[in-house]
């Protein structure tokens, strides 16, 4: 069956099962957009209603044959594509000393920063091809400052970060945007992966300048925002959406009330 050929941006989006990810392929689509929802986890595409605008696609985005298969897909569907947004990612607490600790590391960095270079890979020549467009990559205030028990996930989102720098640098003359997103805490159930308990989540609002956690789609807010023309001349960027976390110095208490 030969592509069909549609005017609203082509967009693939990876974790686009739940949270961050989802709300971004729901606003592409509320948008007008046409989109590859790609997720590893099966059940979790249940919200996708398959039609002319989106695709479920289940995708492992740690192996090479998921990352192709997704960019296949909405070549096969739409001739291009437009936006790639990698979003899927994994927070394991990790301690140096516990038994699971090397397991923790590598299945980190295989999802987190294997997955954004083998995002780029499959999808840098395919965006290339059809003209240009971007790249988003979803990384977080974790890659640009460090936390308590979660080396693996700061090691990992901070390769995301250079991985999506260097991208940018070698696919600007083909018109390749590639830039980041880096959330602070945000309303999902990837927190309550990590074991965060009630105590945690007031100590993670407390050192939220702004006061609160981020919704889902205040993040999708930024993605889409990068992932326009109305960032033409953004590329390399990593935008904070974190409500102020990463301007601390952390030297002083914030002010109460
Ligand atoms: N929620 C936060 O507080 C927060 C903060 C900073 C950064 N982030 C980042 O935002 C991104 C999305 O997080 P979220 O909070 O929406 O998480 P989430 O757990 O709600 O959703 C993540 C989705 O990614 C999918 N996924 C996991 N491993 C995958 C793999 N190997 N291949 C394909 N899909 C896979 C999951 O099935 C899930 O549907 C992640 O990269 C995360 O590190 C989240």
């Amino acid at each position: 069956m030969a592509a069909e050929q549609v005017d609203g941006p082509v967009a693939i989006v990876t974790g686009g099962g739940a949270g961050i990810g989802r709300a971004t392929a729901e606003l592409f689509l509320q948008r007008g957009g046409h989109v590859v929802v790609a997720d590893a986890a099966e059940e979790a595409l249940g919200w996708v209603v398959e039609s002319p605008r989106a695709v479920p696609f289940v995708a492992d985005v740690s192996e090479e044959a998921g990352n192709a298969g997704m960019v296949q897909a909405a070549l096969d569907r739409w001739g291009r594509v437009d936006v790639l947004v990698l979003c899927a990612g994994i927070a394991r607490r990790t301690s140096w000393e516990g038994e699971d600790a090397v397991e923790a590391f590598d299945r980190t960095m295989a999802v987190n920063s294997r997955g954004v270079m083998l995002g780029i890979r499959h999808g840098a020549p395919a965006i290339a091809e059809g003209g240009g467009g971007s790249i988003v990559v979803v990384a977080s205030t974790s890659g640009v400052r460090a936390d308590p028990e979660r080396f693996a996930y700061n090691a990992s989102k901070a390769a995301a970060i250079n991985l999506a720098r260097a991208a940018a640098i070698d696919w600007a003359h083909r018109g390749v945007h590639v830039n980041v997103v880096a959330p602070g805490p945000t309303m999902t159930s990837i927190l309550q992966g990590g074991k965060v308990t009630p105590e945690h989540l007031a100590e993670l609002t407390r050192n939220i300048p702004l006061g609160r956690m981020a919704t889902p789609e205040e993040q999708a807010e930024a993605i889409c925002f990068l992932g326009s023309p109305a960032a033409s001349f953004i590329t390399g960027a990593v935008l904070m959406c974190d409500g102020g976390i990463t301007a601390q110095a952390g030297i002083f208490p914030p002010p109460q009330g």
